[in-house]
């Protein structure tokens, strides 16, 4: 089934269906939960805090009043997480912190990325849901200093832990977080028989639902708001939130779906994204220098997509990508709109 018809088709594959997604409000949740909604499933959303305006975004979804209910759960509250998924088909384990604090890292990332996911696995399993999507991340697949650039990655390659804590740079922890958290996960998943699969995305843009900002949609404001005067010697991958979400939902679906989906649309150099940044948006205060001009350019890596494809994901372009990003940054009114130099 085409990627486009998943949100479309009005029964949906989710009629008579409850679902649980953790960490419901976030910036990839939120799609989910809307996503799944559009479907016809009946969503349990949880929130840390039932009381917390920033998760109102998610009553405000089509069909929310019918089939939303948000449920307080704190990933290292195993009860408060038991009751949300106590009853449901499947759960999305989308929550996890992401954390910019080097020194506190263990605290705020590691217990609840892997105490967190062996908490919803143990519930899933108790609850007997059909099948558990564990958000991973491509930060459990690529880091690895001794692999070529040449080499095209699959769902057949993992990141080097000892590399991820050696380089001390604090997205390298993240990437250590996620890593042990997928191997957490699957090794619990096969003792207690749980069905589940992972979805690894790259970094993640589009438009927000909710109001404030995550870490992914900073990645890109920090070049427009010109909080940095040149870029780095780096590559990243970018994928849309809409076909990570369709990615969660469609390996939620489809009987044969198994193992690990990588999600990745392109990987470009930083120069190139803001070379895209600065033709669609030129009135912004773009760095046009590399903040390193002695070494070479950092390469691409290349991924393989195809088990995703295989299932009927088409992914956005970058530039669109890119070009909503900016849109809806600008509508939340986090980036101040100026003259369009163009029109
Ligand atoms: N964005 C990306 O580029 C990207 C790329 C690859 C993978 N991912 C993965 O995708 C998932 C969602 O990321 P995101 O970008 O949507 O992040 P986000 O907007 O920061 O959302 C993270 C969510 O996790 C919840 N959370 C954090 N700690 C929790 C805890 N102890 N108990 C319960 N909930 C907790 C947060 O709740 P509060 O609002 O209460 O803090 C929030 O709802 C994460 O697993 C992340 O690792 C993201």
């Amino acid at each position: 089934m085409p990627a486009a018809d998943i949100s479309s088709s009005p029964a949906g594959g989710g009629h008579g269906q409850t679902v649980c997604v953790t960490g419901a409000g976030g910036f990839i949740a939120s799609w989910i939960v809307k996503l799944l909604l559009a479907r016809g499933y009946s969503v349990r959303g949880t929130v840390r805090n039932l009381e917390d305006p920033k998760n109102e975004h998610l009553r405000e979804l089509e069909g929310a009043k019918e089939r939303l209910t948000l449920w307080e759960a704190d990933l290292l509250d195993y009860n408060s997480l038991g009751r949300a998924i106590s009853g449901c088909h499947g759960v999305f384990h989308a929550a996890c912190p992401i954390t910019d604090d080097p020194d506190n890292l263990k605290e705020q990332m590691l217990r609840p990325a892997v105490d967190g996911t062996k908490n919803v696995i143990t519930a899933a399993s108790a609850a007997k849901v059909r099948r558990v999507v564990f958000t991973s991340s491509v930060g459990a697949v690529y880091m690895d200093a001794n692999r070529s650039t040449d080499v095209v990655m699959d769902e057949s390659y993992w990141s080097d832990l000892e590399y991820c804590k050696d380089t001390k740079v604090y997205m390298n922890w993240y990437c250590y977080g996620k890593t042990v958290a997928e191997q957490t996960a699957w090794k619990l998943a096969k003792e207690l028989a749980v069905d589940l699969v992972a979805v690894n995305p790259v970094v993640v843009l589009g438009p927000l639902l909710q109001s404030s900002v995550n870490a992914s949609s900073v990645h890109i404001l920090k070049y427009l708001a010109g909080w940095v005067n040149t870029y780095a010697n780096a590559v990243q991958g970018y994928v849309h939130v809409r076909d990570v979400a369709r990615a969660h939902v469609l390996v939620f679906e489809a009987q044969s779906a198994s193992g690990r989906y990588l999600c990745v649309d392109s990987v470009i150099h930083r120069g190139e994204v803001v070379d895209i940044l600065a033709e669609m948006f030129p009135e912004y205060p773009l760095p046009t220098k590399c903040s390193d001009e002695k070494n070479p350019r950092a390469k691409p890596h290349k991924f393989n997509c195809q088990k995703l494809k295989e299932l009927g994901l088409e992914f956005t372009p970058v530039k669109q990508c890119l070009y909503e990003t900016v849109k809806s940054l600008q509508e939340k009114g986090h980036l101040v709109t100026l003259p369009n130099k163009q029109h």
